[in-house]
């Protein structure tokens, strides 16, 4: 027998408006019933869809990347009000390239670099380019490793949005969190390993008057501004007020 959609929604207590998004996208070879199932088992409704939105972009997402969240956003947001002209940008820890492209669609005339540890992410990012028409390099390694000697103090914004869960921390987040890669959550006992590494080489990348941007967890305010070991930190907040960013200007 066919069930009916209320049916379902009482069975599998889906909020309504994700619902309504599985309806949107169910089809002949991907029923509801399908759809419903997978994301009662804890899958993320991005990667049901294969998309996300970041700012003016949407972007495909599966489980090879993290899902782009709002609070990324807010150091996109910060990253174009604070920059003008630049020439030249990184991103550090690119997953599906959002930030890298967002900036990019920003200012067209920048030379965009953007580097992931994960070949599977990179492989995400290339096809996020592909599809947006957006020229950025992209390259797969650990942190500044893959990028041309020639941008040593050269890079006009650094921004990264590095892993910065500890491995204890991680066994608490919520199942559906849990489904994304641990590369891309989790940098160690601390949280603050990833996070330490680019505090203590960006320096040398920016020019004099550079500007870096990286994310951090909300507990991290202190801990993380000190591993920025050449530069002026300063912590600032999200748009709950939630310590979220590290900024720094090279003087
Ligand atoms: C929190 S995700 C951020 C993804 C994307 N920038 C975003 O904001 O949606 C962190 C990313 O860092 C990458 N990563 C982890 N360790 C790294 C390292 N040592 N060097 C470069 N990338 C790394 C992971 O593969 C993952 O894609």
């Amino acid at each position: 027998m066919c069930q009916k959609v209320s049916d379902l929604v009482t069975m599998d207590s889906i909020p309504e408006h994700e619902l309504s998004r599985l309806e949107a996208l169910a089809r002949t070879d991907q029923p509801l019933e399908m759809l419903i199932e997978r994301r009662k088992n804890g899958e993320p409704l991005q990667y049901i869809e294969g998309t996300a939105a970041f700012g003016p972009l949407e972007l495909r997402v599966d489980d090879r990347v993290l899902i782009p969240r709002p609070e990324t956003e807010g150091l996109f947001e910060i990253a174009s009000r604070m920059v003008r002209h630049p020439e030249v940008i990184l991103d550090l820890c690119t997953g599906s390239g959002a930030l890298a492209l967002a900036l990019k669609n920003e200012f067209p005339g920048t030379s965009v670099f953007a580097t992931d540890i994960s070949e599977d992410a990179i492989d995400v990012a290339l096809a996020n380019r592909h599809a947006t028409g957006l020229d950025i390099y992209l390259a797969v390694g650990d942190l500044f490793d893959p990028l041309p000697a020639s941008l040593l103090g050269e890079v006009d914004l650094v921004v990264a949005n590095p892993p910065y869960v500890s491995d204890v921390d991680f066994l608490t987040l919520p199942e559906d969190v849990q489904r994304e890669p641990k590369v891309a959550l989790v940098s160690g006992p601390t949280g603050l390993e990833v996070i330490q590494r680019i505090g203590v080489s960006v320096a040398e990348w920016l020019r004099p008057g550079g500007v870096v941007i990286c994310e951090i967890g909300e507990s991290q305010g202190v801990a993380a501004s000190i591993c920025f070991t050449d530069l002026p930190a300063v912590v600032r907040q999200d748009i709950v007020g939630r310590d979220r960013y590290v900024v720094a200007v090279k003087p």
